[in-house]
């Protein structure tokens, strides 16, 4: 894949202060015209600009500080992006984040977040910006969902569920949109060495999926698959040899053995995730 496929474009990525936002944002940089980087820590998206204009002085770059749990904010955003007049070329929906641990256990705040974040925020900037790249005839939208998005997972089980809608609603949304010049593709990694995981465990020590070492692919490999995908207009990409093979053998089992397999993770990670949860320390006043 040549990266100049993307040369002269208006480019947005939402999460892009960590992990795989950031790299789509530093793959990109040397050839794309204008930026516009979304995510809460506006400390992070500044340094990110001033290490992106290094790499490319003629680069135009907004950051937008914006918390996507919020509808309100995020429709003032798609308002500002109205009336700036920018026409967004590639739109990479890739903030996200999950919960890790027995549903019966979640607390509704990180539930709920993950709800707006990964689902309602994802497609209400799609609903947003599909017109504008209908009316100037071409664009691409990337989904960022999940290999957990093509299985059912316990313990991991809302996060799994948000991912499928992702999944679902990208190849929906690619059909209905196959005779305009807009592609759609869903990418969907397996373990990438990100925040992710610290942030959806509910442990301070955080979470590593087991097998991880054979699964793991690098954030730059999991974006420069990504991009090649869009270039091609691939409907979907699972980077890494392994995990791509992994899930599209999982497709075809019979539902009937994964459940065999779902009941005995989920009897299996009962006990390693029954290690105190945030909320047991409150409760014990140790925080
Ligand atoms: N890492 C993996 O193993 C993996 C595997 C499969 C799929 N994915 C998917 O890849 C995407 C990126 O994840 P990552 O691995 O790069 O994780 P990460 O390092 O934790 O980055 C997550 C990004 O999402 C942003 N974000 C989270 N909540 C937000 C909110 N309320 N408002 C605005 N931005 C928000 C974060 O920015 P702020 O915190 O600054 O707001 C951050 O930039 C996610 O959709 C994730 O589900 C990751």
């Amino acid at each position: 894949m040549s990266i100049s496929y993307f040369a002269e474009c208006t480019v947005l990525v939402t999460g892009a202060s960590a992990g795989i936002g950031r790299e789509f944002a530093r793959q990109l940089a040397p050839v794309v015209n204008t930026m516009i980087l979304v995510a809460r820590r506006n400390d992070r998206l500044e340094a990110l600009e001033l290490e992106l204009k290094i790499i490319n002085p003629r680069l135009e770059i907004f950051c937008r500080q914006l918390d996507l749990r919020d509808h309100a904010e995020l429709e003032r955003f798609c308002d500002w992006l109205d009336e700036s007049g920018l026409s967004v070329d590639l739109l990479v929906n890739n903030a996200g984040l999950g919960d890790r641990g027995a549903f019966v256990d979640s607390d509704w705040e990180r539930l709920h977040a993950m709800l707006q974040v990964n689902i309602a925020a994802l497609t209400y900037l799609t609903y947003r910006i599909l017109p504008s790249m209908r009316k100037s005839g071409c664009g691409a939208i990337l989904n960022v969902s999940s290999a957990a998005s093509l299985v059912p997972i316990p313990n991991f089980a809302v996060y799994a569920a948000t991912k499928a809608y992702v999944t679902s609603f990208s190849e929906a949304l690619r059909a209905e949109l196959r005779n305009s010049n807009i592609s759609v593709t869903a990418l969907c990694p397996g373990h990438v060495p990100t925040e992710f995981g610290d942030v959806a465990s509910r442990v301070p020590h955080g979470y590593v999926p087991p097998m991880a070492e054979l699964f793991t692919v690098s954030v730059q490999e999991v974006v420069r698959r990504a991009l090649q995908a869009v270039s091609r207009d691939q409907a979907r990409v699972i980077p890494g040899t392994l995990v791509n093979l992994a899930m599209t053998s999982i497709v075809f089992i019979p539902m009937f053995l994964k459940r065999l397999v779902l009941n005995a993770q989920a009897a299996r990670d009962k006990a390693s995730l029954s290690a105190p949860t945030p909320r047991d320390y409150e409760i014990s006043g140790m925080v």
